[in-house]
C-alpha cells in the first residue's frame, strides 16, 4: 500500500515536472532579426519584463536571417522575423514562409499594409536630402529629386552612398516608378555633378556636411535629426509630396507559418505596435511610427505630413526593385 502511494506520488510529481517543462517552453519565442541589437533589446526586455514571455533574438543581417530561415525551412526554430526593410518580408511572403496576419493586427497599421497581409510594418524611414543651412537656402533646391542633376552650382558638393541599402532601394524606386531609361538618365546626370561617395555610411558623409566639405546629402531623414539633436545645424529639404526623392521606407514583422507558438507570437507583434513601442521607435531612433495618435518628439513632422510624401510603391516588391538598382548601379560603374 504504501509503496503505491509513493509510486503514485512519484507519478503526480513527474508530470507535474513534465508539465512545467511544457509550459516554460511555450512561453519562450525566437526572433529573427535584421534590425540592430541598440533597438531590439530594450524593447524586448520591457516586452519580457511585463508579459513574463522569454525572447530569444537572433541578430545578423536581413540577407543573413533569411538565408538562415531558408536553410531551416519548417524546422526554423524563429516564430517571428522582424526585418529591416519590406523587400526582405516580401521575399518571405513569396516563398509561403510568413503566415497571414490578422486584420486586427493589420488595421493598427496605418499606412503600407502589404496586400499579401504576412507582414505588419512597424516603422517608417522617409529619403529626404540634407543640406548646410549656412550655405544653402531651401529655395535653390529642387521639387523633384529626378531636377537634382540640374544644380550645376553644386558640382563637387553632394554627398551620396550608392552602396547603401536605402539608397538602392530608392534608385529602384525610380526605375520601377518611371522607367529605367530614366533611371539611368538620373544616375548619369548626378555624375557629371561629380558627388563625392561616401559608402555606406550616412554619418560620415552628414559628418563631411556639418564640416563644410560637401553643401548637400541624398540621404535619410533621421541622420539629420541625430545631428539636429547633437546641436548641429543642419536642414532638412523635402521635396514635392509624392516625389520619389521623398520614398518611404518601411520595416516590419511576420510571423513564420513554422512557428509553433503563434499566440505568443502575436502577443510581441501586437505590443511593438502598442504606443509604448511606437514612441520608443521615434523617440529614441526617429524613426516614424505607424499607429495613429502616437506622441512624437517635436522635431519629427506630424506622420499624415510625412505619409503623403512617399510615392506609393509596392513595397512587397521592393527586393526586385533592388535587384533592379544594382545592375544599374553597376553599369553607372558606381558599385
Ligand atoms: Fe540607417
Amino acid at each position: 500500500m504504501k509503496k503505491q502511494i509513493t509510486i503514485t506520488i512519484l507519478a503526480i510529481l513527474a508530470s507535474s515536472i513534465a508539465l512545467l517543462g511544457v509550459q516554460a517552453q511555450s512561453n519562450e519565442i525566437t526572433v529573427y532579426t535584421g534590425r540592430g541589437k541598440g533597438l531590439v533589446d530594450p524593447l524586448v526586455q520591457t516586452f519580457q519584463a511585463e508579459t513574463g514571455i522569454k525572447v530569444n533574438v537572433r541578430y545578423g543581417t536581413d540577407a543573413q536571417m533569411l538565408a538562415a530561415v531558408q536553410e531551416e525551412g519548417t524546422k526554423s526554430p524563429a516564430d517571428i522575423f522582424w526585418a529591416n526593410t519590406s523587400g526582405t518580408l516580401g521575399l518571405l511572403s513569396k516563398s509561403n514562409t510568413l503566415n497571414t496576419l490578422s486584420s486586427t493586427l493589420l488595421n493598427k497599421a496605418t499606412s503600407f499594409v502589404p496586400e499579401s497581409k504576412r507582414w505588419v510594418p512597424l516603422s517608417i524611414r522617409f529619403r529626404v536630402l540634407a543640406y548646410n543651412p549656412a550655405k544653402i537656402k531651401p529655395e535653390q533646391l529642387p521639387t523633384s529629386v529626378l531636377d537634382l542633376p540640374k544644380l550645376t552650382a553644386l558640382k563637387g558638393r553632394i554627398g551620396w552612398t550608392p552602396a547603401y541599402a536605402s539608397f538602392q532601394d530608392f534608385v529602384g524606386a525610380i526605375a520601377s516608378i518611371h522607367g529605367d531609361a530614366k533611371a539611368k538618365e538620373w544616375l548619369s546626370g548626378m555624375k557629371t555633378l561629380e558627388p563625392k561617395a561616401y559608402g555606406t555610411s550616412n554619418t560620415q558623409m552628414l559628418e563631411a556636411l556639418r564640416a563644410g566639405e560637401i553643401d548637400v546629402a541624398l540621404t535619410n531623414h533621421y541622420y539629420v535629426l541625430r545631428f539636429v539633436k547633437a546641436g548641429y545645424p543642419m536642414g532638412t529639404h523635402y521635396f514635392q509630396n509624392g516625389d520619389v526623392g521623398s520614398l518611404a521606407l518601411v520595416t516590419g514583422a511576420g510571423v513564420l507559418r513554422s512557428s509553433k507558438k503563434v499566440a505568443n507570437a502575436t502577443k510581441l507583434m501586437t505590443w511593438l505596435l502598442a504606443p509604448k513601442a511606437q514612441q520608443f521607435f521615434s523617440g529614441e531612433i526617429f524613426e516614424y511610427p505607424v499607429i495613429k495618435n502616437a506622441i512624437l518628439p517635436s522635431t519629427l513632422l506630424p506622420l499624415e505630413q510625412m505619409l503623403i510624401r512617399s510615392p506609393k510603391i509596392d513595397f512587397d516588391k521592393l527586393s526586385d526593385y533592388v535587384d533592379n538598382a544594382q545592375k544599374l548601379l553597376r553599369e553607372a560603374g558606381l558599385i
